[in-house]
């Protein structure tokens, strides 16, 4: 979604505020814009393209002033236009906006507004904001923005400048703002990764607050317009962790790290492992939610609770979860699993269930995301900065969790971190220069089709799920996954000669059955592609995998991962930022 940042400093901003907006590209984006205050003026340029096209087209770099804001827009309300770009004004040209949200209420504001004699120039739900403040604006800046807020519906933050105050200020609501403290420079933007080169020393906005970002950055609620403290945290990832580095793309620099990242996600104090699993033991209903390959984590979870701790978990993905929301109290657990820790519907599905008295934990990569502080208690996935909007790392990092998680509430956390120690090494193993010449030249061979079809039982059946999501989104081929079994009920009808179907297979009880599966597909002249740690004389086409027992979800999805990404190369797609997505869902 949108990325925002608002810089405040001794020095020229210009050039720092670009980096941020480049920095903040992977979240998706069309339309990108600065503002700036200088001489007296707010001076704007923006238009429609990535930041680096719109600063070829506009020179973005020569606008120069002490106090700035910068976006980069994912269009929602109104198509992609250079109009529709931000930063928005007030109809004086003296407040600029940038925002990251929905208005939910925006017709209905703008309506009054144009009946008080404001003129609109842009289709956006965000130019009301600035409006809105104009509208305000005899109390003082801070308080105009603190009304202004007040008046919108919807999940929304934003930051806004004024010609005459020589500082910027942030509201939120939902979407995230996280303060950065530079030497001689502050910094409010969407995501920590904006300014990560500048300082690792941040301070986190929550909802129904506002900053005033000057020197000495002042908090206030929102709603009482009280002084709120903040502390001052230290995050633990660098500048280079969210570099591509020698990698040509995000994607593959992040399937990659999964050599070690795997490791790193099991590697929690047991005695913080078996507190979570003494409350999933005490708690008469567990429940998961996640969304997209989350969602399909959570799936797999289901499974794996069953089978490695005889014990039954419900899942729903959390946009769906207002429809369950009435079966939770405060007896029950929510497990919420998510990369980015903002996703909208995520969120949503959490305070729902606070109000309920419901215990939430979740499974968040990024700390101090609204998830890691909503929650009751968070376990970080540790697997550093994901840049490429296509889940890899953070994924296996979730699965390996997960997989603990039923280990540990199965009384048997040794056994399972055992487990899982063995296969990061052999993940570490799997991930060479061969390996990877042997999924490229699969890809060779199917690039071209127009669909492609992943069967899997078990827990493997929401990883063909998750492979189908991985291969659409990175090389725009139709993609379906399937559990097994269904497949004569229906799905068979589109196995046509020469159509790929990659069979997921573990060494387990369910093998024989997704061979036969594999036998049908084979029987109307499908490509068999077998993901397995044995060879079959079913399969066509063969990628080799360890036998990772409980944990084959994670093994069989590498090779996957990898594949979708060489399929992406072969299709000329952008792999890190595919068509229409954004790597960080902050609304509904
Ligand atoms: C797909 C993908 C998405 C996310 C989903 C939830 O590769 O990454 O489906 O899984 O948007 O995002 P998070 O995990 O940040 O809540």
């Amino acid at each position: 979604m949108c990325g925002i940042i608002g810089i405040v400093s001794t020095n020229d901003v210009g050039k720092d505020m670009l980096t941020a907006l480049e920095k903040m590209l992977y979240r998706g984006v069309d339309s990108s814009g600065m503002a700036v205050v200088s001489e007296g003026k707010i001076l704007i340029r923006k238009g429609v393209g990535k930041v680096g096209e719109v600063d070829r087209a506009v020179r973005l770099r020569d606008l120069h002033g002490r106090v700035g804001i910068g976006h980069n827009r994912w269009a929602t309300t109104g198509k992609v236009s250079q109009e529709n770009a931000h930063p928005h004004t007030d109809c004086q040209g003296k407040i600029a906006v940038v925002h990251n949200g929905i208005v939910e209420n925006f017709e209905e504001l703008k309506s009054q507004l144009i009946r008080d004699g404001h003129r609109f120039a842009s289709e956006t739900d965000t130019e009301v904001i600035p409006h809105l403040i104009e509208q305000h604006l005899q109390r003082g800046f801070e308080e105009a923005v603190r009304k202004a807020f007040l008046s919108l519906r919807g999940r929304n933050a934003f930051v806004a400048l004024h010609i005459d105050t020589p500082a910027v200020i942030a509201a939120r609501k939902g979407s995230p703002l996280i303060v950065g403290v530079g030497k001689g420079e502050m910094y409010i933007a969407s995501d920590i990764t904006a300014f990560l080169d500048h300082t690792r020393e941040v301070m986190y906005l929550d909802d129904d607050e506002m900053v005033v970002l000057q020197e000495h950055p002042v908090f206030r609620s929102i709603s009482t317009g009280q002084q709120v403290e903040k502390r001052r945290v230290v995050i633990g990832w660098d500048a280079q962790d969210a570099e591509k580095g020698d990698y040509p793309h995000f994607l593959l620099k992040e399937i990659m790290e999964q050599k070690e990242t795997i490791w790193r996600a099991i590697n929690q104090k047991d005695e913080d492992i078996l507190e979570i699993a003494r409350t999933i033991n005490s708690a008469p209903h567990t429940y998961f939610t996640g969304c997209g390959t989350a969602g399909k984590v959570c799936r797999a979870g289901e499974y794996l609770f069953s089978k490695i701790a005889g014990k039954h978990v419900d899942v729903t993905v959390a946009s769906e979860f207002p429809n369950f929301e009435h079966l939770l109290n405060d007896q029950s657990l929510l497990i919420a699993i998510s990369q980015s820790g903002e996703t909208a519907d995520v969120l949503e599905a959490i305070e729902r269930a606070k109000k309920r008295g419901t215990r939430v934990l979740s499974l968040v990569n990024v700390e101090g995301s609204s998830l890691d502080r909503l929650s009751d208690t968070s376990v970080l996935l540790k697997a550093g900065p994901e840049k490429a909007v296509a889940s890899t790392k953070a994924t296996t990092a979730q699965l390996a969790l997960v997989t603990l998680l039923a280990y540990a509430t199965a009384g048997k956390l040794r056994q399972g971190k055992s487990l899982l120690f063995d296969v990061a090494g052999e993940v570490n193993d799997l991930l060479n220069p061969r390996y990877e010449e042997r999924v490229r030249s699969l890809a060779k061979r199917i690039y071209k089709s127009p669909n492609i079809f992943i069967i899997g039982r078990g827990a493997n059946f929401p990883i063909a799920q998750e492979a189908a999501i991985k291969i659409m989104e990175v090389s725009y081929i139709h993609a379906q996954g399937f559990a097994g079994g269904e497949l004569k009920h229906g799905p068979l009808a589109l196995i046509t000669p020469g159509t790929p179907c990659i069979v997921l297979v573990a060494n387990d009880e369910l093998k024989e059955g997704i061979l036969v599966n594999a036998q049908e597909i084979k029987a109307r002249g499908g490509l068999v592609i077998g993901i397995s740690p044995q060879n079959h004389s079913v399969f066509d086409e063969w990628i080799r995998v360890p036998d990772a027992g409980d944990a084959s979800p994670i093994v069989n999805l590498i090779p996957i991962q990898l594949l979708a990404y060489q399929l992406g190369l072969l299709r000329k797609t952008d792999v890190d930022m595919p068509r229409n997505l954004s790597k960080s869902v902050t609304v509904k």
